[in-house]
């Protein structure tokens, strides 16, 4: 898979954004205010993230998704490095991702690239969105926030 960003004159790939993130809104604030990349396979798009400044010297990787017939052979660990990658380049000091309590897979994948856990905040995705989400059978309630130094 090939990394780059995305161009001013690209259309976003929403579907594959989405996948990361159900809200549209929230999607095109990070759009907006962040830096996309994109993976590319035989010219398809196949993953995604958006690097966002958060703070000064910090940056959260937020909308990491890989597309569903490409998952499991190694291309979201890809784009998680090259975000950190990325991150170290542009001169941030600290890197952040946040995800859903029921993301069991989202969790080993960020600490297999040496995220560690900082807090969790809780009730998160009860006061942010408006449906209740499920995902592996638990719902979607707190967000567990990662962290690691560049
Ligand atoms: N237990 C232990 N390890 C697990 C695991 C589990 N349940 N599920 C995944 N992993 C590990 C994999 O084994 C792999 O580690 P390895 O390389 O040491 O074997 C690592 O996590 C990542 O696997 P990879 O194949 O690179 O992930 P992927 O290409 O399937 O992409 C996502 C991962 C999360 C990006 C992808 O599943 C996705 O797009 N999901 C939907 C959107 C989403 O949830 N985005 C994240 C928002 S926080």
């Amino acid at each position: 898979m090939q990394i780059r960003k995305l161009n001013a004159n690209e259309i976003p790939p929403f579907e594959l954004l989405l996948l990361a993130d159900p809200s549209q809104k929230l999607v095109e604030e990070y759009l907006r205010r962040g830096y996309c990349f994109i993976g590319l396979r035989n010219d398809q798009v196949i993953g995604v993230y958006v690097l966002l400044p958060t703070r000064p010297d910090t940056v959260e990787l937020v909308n990491l998704a890989v597309d569903e017939n490409h998952q499991g052979n190694g291309f979201g660990k890809q784009l998680v490095k090259h975000a950190i990658q990325i991150a170290t380049g542009l001169g941030f000091k600290t890197i952040e991702v946040g995800t859903g309590n029921s993301g069991v897979g989202q969790l080993a994948l960020y600490q297999k690239c040496g995220f560690r856990i900082t807090g969790v905040d809780r009730d998160f995705f009860v006061r942010h969105y408006d449906e209740a989400i499920f995902e592996n059978g638990i719902q979607v309630i707190d967000m567990i926030r990662l962290s690691q130094d560049l």
